[in-house]
This record gives structure tokens, C-alpha cells and sequence, in this order.
């Protein structure tokens, strides 16, 4: 057994598991990369260990400064986790309409959090805190959706561990938020084998999904097009609410317990491997289920969880 040093040598090295019992076809086989066993718990301590570390080594961070971060999620509990060891002071952008836990753990982590209007979503997070940082020059803005430490975290780690794991790979299955892990991992596995597809999970355009965006929705994150974008991607699938709840009860059927953008993740999988032959598809577990419970997600009647899905804020 490995003695770490610190929890943050802890990310990444993520385990694959096969639930090709979940596939509608035998001859495709799906295999789920648990990001969520990263120490705060989602893909999300990768980009924020890499922005952090980047920002450092080319000075833009030095010791005792304090950053500013648009994110309803995953990528603010990571940075806070980091911030805290690190000794930064870190403020975070949130819509008010976030899941209560998401808060929680920002609190745990000491990040002072800075509202903004839920009705804007992180479209309007994003806008705030541009506006902190031009108004604070002395603040540092690193900005997950414009700073390419943000996919060369998963070109480097994910991409790699993915490869390495999986080497038959035909198909990689992510949702898209910033879009980093799509084509971070996605460049990488390009350049490994070209063969490989690569396929956005996107809610319809309007609807809300967990962590993900319709880039339909009219804004494009900067590491979309910086890193290949649309020439990347060789497709994507539309999952509805209502359908990721239904594929995050399932992944619970095999003992996975998801959040729900693995869920709009798996419903993507399968809806790959129905009009495959044959294939392996590797698709991402971005985390694990407690900061959805207040949701319902699990435990509710179905209409009723997609309804609570629906207004609460998770990106
Ligand atoms: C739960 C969850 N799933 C998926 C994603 C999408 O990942 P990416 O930003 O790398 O596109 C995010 C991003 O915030 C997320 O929080």
C-alpha cells in the first residue's frame, strides 16, 4: 500500500470498472472511469490542482493570494480543498440556487462565497466574477472555462490513464461543461489512435443537466475552440433530465453511486453502442452521489425528482 504525502498526490489514477451488463448490446462492451474516488471528490481536483500548480510555477500565484472563481461545483470544492492546504484565500461565484450540500462544502473548506442571482445560472457567475476580478486587479482569476491548464490536466492525466487502461478503446463518452475533459482526454487518445470517437453528452438546448451545458445555449467556453472544438468532437448525444436520473438509478443497480451527469454520461454510452457493431466505450463518472441527495434523485418519484433536478443549479 502506497504512503502519500499529501491528499493532493492522491489525484488522479482513477479505477475503471466494466458495466457492460448495462449495455444493450452484448458486442459493445462499456467500461466507467470513477473520478469520483479523487480526494474531493470529482474530476474537477485535476483542473484545479493543475490551474493552481501552473499559476504558481509562472508567478501569477504568490504565497497568500486570494482567487476568484465562477463555479456552482465541482471546480470551487476542488479549489477550496487546494486553497486550504496551500494557504490562499479563495472566493467563490455562486448562483443562489445551488444544492444546499455544494455550499456545505465550500464551508468545510473555509471558501467565502459571493452570490449571484440563480435565475442567471453560471452564465451569470461567470459575468460576476469577471467583474471582481477587472474591479481587483490584485485578485487572481483562473478561470476554468478560458485557461488551458483546464484540458492539458486531462491530456497529461486522464487521457493517458484511459489509454493505458483501456487500449482496445473504441469510443469516449464525457459530458460537456467547460469541455476540458472531452478534449483534453480527447486529444490524447486522437493522437494515440485516431480511430477513436469522441462524443459530447449535451442537454436539449433550455433543459438542465448537472454540470453540463448545451453549447446550443450561446456561450462557448474559449478552451472549446482553443483546443479543437467542433474538429475534435465527432458527434454528441442529447440526453434529456429525465433520462439521466433514470440511467443514474441504474448505474446505482450495479452498486454506482453517481451524480447525475454519469447518469446523462451512461444514457450517452448507450445510446453510442445501439447503433455500434462492436466497440468498447469508456465514459466518465465526473463524481459521485452525495451532494445530489437533497435532490431526491434516488428516492423520489420520477417526475417529481426531474422537477427538483430541474430547478436546482449544479454547474
Ligand atoms: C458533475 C460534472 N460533470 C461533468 C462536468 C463537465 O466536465 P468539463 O467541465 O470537463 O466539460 C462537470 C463540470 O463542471 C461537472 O461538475
Amino acid at each position: 500500500m502506497t504512503v502519500y504525502n499529501s491528499v493532493l498526490d492522491m489525484i488522479g489514477n482513477t479505477p475503471v470498472v466494466d458495466v457492460s451488463g448495462l449495455s444493450p448490446d452484448p458486442s459493445v462492451r462499456i467500461l466507467a472511469k470513477m473520478e469520483g474516488q479523487n480526494p474531493a471528490g470529482s474530476v474537477k481536483d485535476r483542473i484545479a490542482l493543475s490551474m493552481i500548480t501552473e499559476a504558481e510555477a509562472d508567478g501569477t500565484l504568490r504565497p497568500g493570494a486570494t482567487i476568484i472563481e465562477p463555479s456552482s461545483g465541482n471546480t470551487g470544492i476542488a479549489m477550496a480543498m487546494i486553497c486550504r492546504i496551500r494557504g490562499y484565500e479563495l472566493k467563490i461565484v455562486l448562483p443562489e440556487n445551488v444544492s444546499i450540500e455544494r455550499r456545505q462544502l465550500l464551508d468545510v473548506y473555509g471558501a467565502e462565497i459571493i452570490p449571484s442571482p440563480g435565475e442567471e445560472g453560471s452564465n451569470g457567475a461567470v459575468r460576476r466574477a469577471q467583474k471582481l476580478a477587472d474591479e481587483n486587479p490584485d485578485w487572481v482569476f483562473l478561470y476554468q472555462y478560458g485557461n488551458e491548464a483546464n484540458p492539458r490536466a486531462h491530456y497529461r492525466t486522464t487521457g493517458p490513464e484511459i489509454w493505458r487502461d483501456v487500449p482496445d478503446i473504441t469510443h469516449f463518452v464525457a459530458g460537456l461543461g467547460t469541455s476540458g475533459t472531452l478534449l483534453g482526454v480527447g486529444t490524447y487518445l486522437k493522437e494515440q489512435n485516431p480511430e477513436v470517437k469522441v462524443l459530447a453528452v449535451e442537454p436539449p438546448s433550455g433543459e438542465q443537466v448537472e454540470g453540463l451545458r448545451s453549447l446550443e445555449d450561446g456561450y462557448i467556453p474559449p478552451v472549446f475552440d482553443k483546443w479543437g472544438g467542433y474538429d475534435l468532437l465527432d458527434g454528441k448525444s442529447i440526453v434529456r433530465p429525465r433520462e439521466s436520473l433514470e440511467h443514474t438509478r441504474m448505474l446505482a443497480d450495479v452498486g454506482i453511486f453517481s451524480g447525475i451527469s454519469a447518469g446523462a454520461a451512461l444514457a450517452g454510452a448507450r445510446k453510442v453502442a445501439e447503433k455500434i457493431d462492436r466497440g468498447v466505450i469508456v465514459f466518465v463518472i465526473s463524481d459521485y452521489g452525495w451532494k445530489y441527495l437533497s435532490t431526491g434523485a434516488w428516492t423520489l418519484d420520477l417526475d417529481e425528482a426531474t422537477a427538483n433536478a430541474e430547478k436546482v443549479i449544479y454547474f
